[in-house]
């Protein structure tokens, strides 16, 4: 019998839905698991008919981690030689909006894959942490920066050293998700959230991301600066003179993606 398959895909209109599929592991990420999701949201991003994508796992876990059996007897020398969080950089490089819909636990790696997508509905069930400190190392692929740059120094430290699980609500109180939804309606509140998005100007979209996501990168007035450069760029756009003559003629929008 053929192996399963690591990730589910389909989509759904213009919105691409990404199941992890290690349900006996957790969904732990592999490299095999990591490069899959990366390929695909790489292949979304570069299909005209998708405008916004979706990442989750299964009810009981979106990612316990990193794979810690893949990564036990390694060297130091073996982890810098195939460096292997470099294709998880491919994730935050994604240009359309990527939201997660996080049930159970996101974990290690798995809460931050969780961090690089851009917006993140969270069942009631679901737990976070940053447990590396547990295994005798800390967390590789992002996790002291974008934690603490999302719920700050005091909590970043507090949950990073000690190991400890956030609620779902304590992570909402925190700003490391944007909503908490009932167990049994979590993803469909993504998708939902999706295809909110997915109406929109699907270039403003993308160059929204992109200058929110540099506040994290530079000083508040190169920011601006930044904003105001992409905000003029969009006046080129066909979707901006459309956007704008649908608000003055009282009707819904066509953007067309140009
Ligand atoms: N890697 C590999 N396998 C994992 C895993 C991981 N990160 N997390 C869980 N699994 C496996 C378990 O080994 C177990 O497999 P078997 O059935 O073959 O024994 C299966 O998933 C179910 O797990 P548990 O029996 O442990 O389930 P539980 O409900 O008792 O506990 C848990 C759940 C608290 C999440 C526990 O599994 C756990 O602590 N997992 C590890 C969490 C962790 O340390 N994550 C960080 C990993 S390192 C990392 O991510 C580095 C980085 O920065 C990228």
């Amino acid at each position: 019998m053929a192996d399963e398959a690591l990730i589910l895909t389909e989509t759904d209109g213009h919105v691409g839905i990404l199941r992890l599929n290690r349900p006996k592991a957790l969904n732990a990420i592999s490299p095999d698991l990591i490069q899959q999701v990366a390929d695909q949201l790489d292949q979304w991003d570069r299909d005209e008919q998708i405008y916004a994508m979706v990442i989750t796992g299964s009810d009981k876990a979106f990612a316990a981690g990193a794979d810690i059996v893949d990564m036990a007897p390694r060297s130091t020398m073996e982890m810098h030689q195939r460096d292997q969080f470099a294709v998880w950089d491919r994730v935050a490089k994604v240009k359309k909006p990527i939201i997660a819909a996080v049930s159970g636990f996101a974990l290690g790696g798995g809460c931050e894959l969780m961090m690089m997508c851009d917006v993140v509905i969270a069942s009631e069930t679901a737990q976070f942490g940053q447990p590396e400190i547990n295994l005798g190392i800390i967390p590789g692929a992002g996790g002291t920066q974008r934690f603490t740059r999302a719920v700050g120094k005091a909590t970043a430290m507090d949950v990073i050293l000690s190991g400890r699980f956030l609620s779902a609500e304590e992570a909402l109180d925190y700003g490391l998700v944007s909503r908490v939804a009932p167990a049994d309606s979590y993803l469909d509140e993504a998708i939902k959230l999706a295809h909110t998005m997915a109406k929109k100007g699907p270039l403003a979209l993308q160059i929204g991301k992109e200058a929110v996501n540099k506040a994290f990168e530079t000083t508040l007035g190169e920011g601006v600066q930044f904003e105001r450069r992409l905000f003029y760029m969009l006046f080129s756009t066909e979707d901006q003179k459309e956007g704008m003559k649908a608000f003055m003629e009282k009707r819904k929008p066509d953007f067309k993606a140009r």
